[in-house]
This record gives structure tokens, sequence and C-alpha cells, in this order.
């Protein structure tokens, strides 16, 4: 029977891959919101072993590694269906405090033979006040799986009022949500990257007061050493939650906008790395970028990530994405010498 499951999503993978990308998440997503999963899921999430359950602060403990990056489910109508896939965590949005409708179509570009995404959607979203009661509508339990908000800024709002929309966003789903990500890393927003700055992270800590704790930052791959090394420090004295490693890397070419997928993994995996010279494993850490198989979960959680998130990975290999990388992952522990994933995290640094 759960062949049989299985056969089907790897089946409906294909014919959505045949779709242009928008179009086939559009599908996916309306398929997913009417929670397929309460009638079967994939039997690996069963029985998952102990080995693969991760502490991560602020989230709790989690039965395994693998969350849901942003921009999968922007505006949260899939919560339900994507937990029963197996995410151990989700992260929707970005959400801004009004709804807009993002950049014009064609704005999500697929590579097959590199395993790449190019998007420029440009934050569309449904905006705070409506993705926040499509929420508490579900009966969403973070107990279950931690529910993230990937915060961001609206089109028109000015540089100078940017913390403004983080405090409303945050506001909105304060009693909602398990954590929060502030997002001064997308390429597709005017001006956000350039917030990125140690005084503007300094002024957020302040604005949010003893909430920092549940606030986690995502960077851009594009910065230099040192310039990154600077936010990390900056991150560790105001109290951040933690960092999301990374976002999509900033290219012009074949389309202009952010690169993810197999091309990103590299890139991510070296700001872990930077990330990890400055706190040595303080600050919790989210691997993000160009995972594709259990053994690249592996290879974050060995650099110091204490959880990982995938977005490309799940349109390409569909939604029993979390059972296999799972699967694999029991198998590449024990091989690679790890009784469990928590002797694992940081090991290449020992
Ligand atoms: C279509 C698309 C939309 C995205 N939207 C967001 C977003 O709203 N906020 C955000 O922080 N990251 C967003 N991302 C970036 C992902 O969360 C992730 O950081 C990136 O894709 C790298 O992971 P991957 O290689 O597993 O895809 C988006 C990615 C894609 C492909």
């Amino acid at each position: 029977m759960i062949d049989f499951w299985a056969s089907c999503a790897g089946l409906s993978t294909k014919a959505l891959q045949l779709l242009p990308p928008e179009a086939a998440h559009h599908m996916g997503m309306q398929i997913l919101a009417m929670n397929p999963t309460r009638f079967f899921r994939p039997g690996a999430l069963d029985h998952l072993d102990a080995s693969l359950r991760v502490q991560v602060s602020g989230l709790g403990s989690l039965p395994h590694p693998i969350g849901l990056a942003a921009g999968f489910d922007k505006n949260g109508i899939a919560i339900k269906g994507l937990a029963g896939l197996g995410f151990s965590h989700i992260e929707i949005g970005a959400v801004t405090p009004r709804a807009q409708p993002g950049n014009l179509q064609p704005r999500l570009f697929r590579y097959r033979s590199d395993r790449s995404l190019i998007n420029r959607m440009g934050f569309n979203n449904d905006g705070a006040a409506k993705i926040s009661s499509r929420i508490a509508a579900q009966f969403w339990s973070n107990d279950i799986c931690p529910l993230g908000v990937n915060i961001g800024k609206n089109k028109d709002t000015p540089a100078e009022k940017a913390l403004d929309d983080f405090l409303q966003v945050h506001a909105v789903f304060r009693d909602l949500a398990r954590f929060f990500v502030i997002n001064l890393s997308s390429p597709n927003t005017p001006g956000l990257r350039k917030l990125a700055t140690p005084e503007f992270m300094a002024e957020i800590a302040r604005s949010f007061g003893p909430e920092i704790k549940k606030m986690w930052i995502k960077f851009d791959p594009d910065m230099d050493r040192n310039s990154f090394q600077k936010l990390v420090e900056e991150a560790g004295n105001g109290g951040w939650a933690g960092m999301v490693l990374t976002n999509s890397q900033r290219v012009e070419a074949p389309e202009s906008g952010g690169l993810s997928g197999r091309p990103l993994f590299d890139r991510s995996n070296q700001f872990l790395d930077w990330a990890w010279e400055v706190h040595r494993g303080k600050i919790p850490m989210i691997g993000v970028g160009g995972i594709f198989s259990g053994r690249d979960v592996l290879e974050k959680i060995t650099r110091g990530a204490n959880a990982v998130q995938i977005y490309t990975a799940f349109a390409y290999r569909g939604p029993w994405v979390v059972a296999n990388l799972l699967q694999e992952l029991a198998v590449e522990l024990p091989r690679r010498g790890f009784s469990s994933l928590a002797e694992a995290r940081g090991s290449q640094f020992a």
C-alpha cells in the first residue's frame, strides 16, 4: 500500500513538472491544502530512530532536523498537509504587513539539469491579517510541528520604516507562531539586503526587547566573509535566537533573481563555516541551500547546523522528499561513524 502511494506521489511529481513552474507549484499547493496526508502518508515517518532527534533552542526537541524553507507556503494555506509529509518545522512567508502581488510573471524558472531554480517572486503574499486568520482557523499546534513566520517588508515601505513592518507582522503572529525569521536577504526586494548591517540588527534587537530570543535572522550568500562575520557577532551580542543560512544567491543570467538548489550547496555551506569561526557552536544555525540527499543534510549538521530546511529539493523530488531524505540520513549517519546527529553537529571543526 505504501509503495502504491509512493508511486502516485512520484507520478504526480513528474506530471507537475510538465507544467510551467509557478503553475505546478500552485497546483501542488492546492492539493496539499486539502490535507491528503489525513488518508495516507509515507510509512518511513512512523518509526523514526531516536538518533535523528535534534534540539533547537526556541523550536524545542524535534524528531528530526528537516524543515520546510520560507517561500514554499507563503500564505500558510497548506500547513497541515505539509506537516503530514513529515517536515519537523515549517516556515511560512515571507509575510508583509499589507498584501502585495509581487513581480510580474513569469518569475520562477526551472533548470532541471542543474537541479536549480531562479525566482524573482518579490514577496507576493496575502498580508499579515489574512494569513494569521487562516492559520488560526486551522487550529495549529506548535507542539506537533513548530511554525515559523518569515517576516518581510512591503516593497513600498521606505528602508527607514522597515523596522515598523517587522514589528507589525510579529505582533499579528505573536500568539500563533513559535519562531520568527527576519528576512534581510531576499534578492528581489530593492534595497532589502542593504539593511543587513550590525547597526540595524542592534536596533531591531532593542525594539523587540525580550522577544528577540524568538527571532532568527536569515542572511544572503553574496556577502564577503568580513561583513558577514560582523553580523554573526551582532547576532550573538543582540541575543537573537539564531541564524538561517542562507537565502538564494543573486544572479543576473540566464534570468535575474535568486538562484536556489544544487549550485547553492557549497556556497551556503561556506557561510556555516564562517559563522562557526565566530561563535564556535554558541549560536543556533539552520542550514539551507542545495540539500538533495541525506548525505547533504549530514554535511550541514557536521558544519554546525542544528537543523536544516529545504525548498528546491521538494520541487524536484516530490512529496515523499522528507521520508526519502530521512531514510538516506539513517543510513549515512552510522556509515560516517556517528551514533546520533547530536554527536555529528559541528564535528568538522573538532
Ligand atoms: C520560489 C522561491 C521563493 C522563495 N521565497 C522566499 C521568501 O519569501 N523568504 C525567504 O526567506 N526565502 C525565500 N526563498 C529562499 C528559500 O527559503 C531558501 O533559502 C533557498 O531556496 C535555498 O534553499 P534550497 O536550495 O533548498 O531551495 C524562496 C525560494 C524560492 C525558490
